[in-house]
């Protein structure tokens, strides 16, 4: 409490109340940092022809003449909304997110605020997000909208093609004025009929805070909801940060976080591109984010009928394997021990007497933790009957130096096929030696 609080006001002397994430209310973000694993979904008429999300046109890789032909592909036609909530849940996630628009204009909903939907505009002729936010809550999962502020279809909407655009916002004031009516009652439609846990904006580089009314959207949408969450990307007005693809080197101490990744190298669905992750790195890169703090939002990208990559799922089914066996090392934990105590990923229990050790399978050996004030009373594999001994090395009675733990190897036959995961159980809350070796500090 006390250090997000400090982190608030930290944020608001260094970053003003403009260019950083907004930080409040610690109580409205808990069940986001207990949640640990989010899964995303970008699903449009792009997946009708594979290609990229929007910005195919955008870029001119295509005409939007030929990107707005896959309309007439879009079907829906196996789509399963309850066979997807299923998936999501076996992974252990927590939330789900879903596109309701993105920056192509086509509306996931029956949008009245346009005919740019798939309800209108596609085969599928329906609103394929109501059954969906139903089933997610079935299936106890929180519920996440996607929303790009920017809407590159929109007559009113300055931005079009790259590197040309409609008019100048300063030049037209009538007209912008116009496209925020028309978001922002995209926004109350979706308050109203989906109210969702989380918005998850996306976009906001092309305006200033001011020029989106991110204060007035901030407060319309925490009106209607108190306790919706709001992402960092609404030009200073979300709550926590969105790292994307690649997180920061160093651990963000700001407050919440969440690294949103693809599971090949595209957000949709892209038949040619086959670099998928393992599980094995999928694994290891989720275990660094909540050493380090933060969520991970996994994204798939089904094609247009519904029906989702069988690498996609197959990732999805190794993580929920290896999430349901150490789920108490991974929900409701908090960051593990600061960089220099232990080389590699962990996190602690909340009361911060059990330290959670991740082992890479493929490079394990002897594990070692420096500056360990406090005994540990046990060292158990979850999943496995297993205990590890282990060793105080370089411990002279009378210095205030604690010594190294050498913890023993684990056996081949405990180990987890991808991390494993070593349960350290302390006497009490975690004590960190942080002084320099020598006898007064
Ligand atoms: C980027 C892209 C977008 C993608 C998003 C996901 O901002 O514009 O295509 O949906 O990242 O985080």
């Amino acid at each position: 409490m006390k250090r997000l609080f400090l982190a608030s006001v930290l944020a608001f002397f260094f970053c003003g109340s403009q260019s950083q994430t907004v930080m409040d209310s610690p109580a409205r973000m808990q069940w986001f940092r207990d949640a640990k694993l989010g899964i995303f979904i970008h699903w449009g008429i792009y997946s009708v022809n594979g290609v990229d999300e929007s910005w195919a046109f955008h870029n001119k890789k295509m005409t939007y003449a030929d990107y707005m032909k896959q309309l007439n592909g879009f079907t829906a036609k196996n789509y399963n909304p309850e066979a997807w909530a299923e998936l999501i849940k076996e992974t252990g996630a927590r939330y789900a997110v879903i596109t309701t628009k993105h920056h192509d204009g086509i509306a996931l909903w029956d949008t009245k605020a346009n005919n740019m939907s798939t309800a209108k505009l596609t085969p599928a002729r329906k609103d394929v997000l109501t059954p969906l936010f139903a089933a997610f809550r079935n299936a106890g999962l929180k519920t996440g909208a996607y929303f790009s502020l920017l809407d590159w279809s929109h007559q009113d909407y300055p931005g079009f093609l790259k590197d040309s655009s409609r008019y100048q916002v300063k030049n037209d004031p009538a007209r912008w004025k116009r496209y925020l009516d028309f978001y922002q009652s995209q926004i109350k439609e979706i308050s109203t009929k989906f109210n969702p846990d989380l918005f998850w904006f996306d976009g906001d580089w092309e305006h200033s805070a001011e020029e989106w009314q991110a204060p007035k959207l901030r407060q319309m949408i925490l009106q209607h909801n108190p306790n919706a969450i709001l992402n960092g990307r609404l030009t200073g007005y979300g709550d926590y940060e969105t790292p994307e693809q690649n997180f920061p080197v160093t651990r963000p101490t700001l407050g919440p976080w969440e690294l949103c990744m693809t599971s090949n190298n595209n957000w949709g669905y892209h038949p040619d591109d086959s670099a998928y992750k393992t599980p094995y790195e999928l694994i290891t890169i989720f275990a660094d984010v909540i050493s380090n703090g933060g969520n991970l939002l996994f994204d798939i990208g089904p094609r247009e009928d519904g029906w989702i990559p069988t690498e996609q799922v197959h990732l999805l089914k190794e993580l929920g394997k290896w999430t349901n066996k150490h789920s108490s090392a991974i929900f409701e934990t908090t960051a593990g021990l600061p960089p220099g105590h232990y080389y590699g990923a962990s996190t602690l229990s909340k009361d911060s007497s059990t330290i959670f050790l991740f082992v890479p399978t493929h490079n394990a050996g002897k594990l070692v933790i420096k500056g360990l004030q406090n005994k540990i009373t046990s060292i158990k594999i979850p999943g496995t009957e297993q205990s590890l001994e282990h060793k105080i090395v370089g411990k002279i009675s009378w210095s205030p130096v604690p010594g190294l733990v050498y913890i023993n190897e684990i056996p081949a036959s405990a180990m987890d096929e991808y991390m494993t995961v070593l349960e350290v159980k302390l006497d009490g809350p975690l004590k960190l030696y942080k002084g320099k070796g020598g006898l007064k500090d």
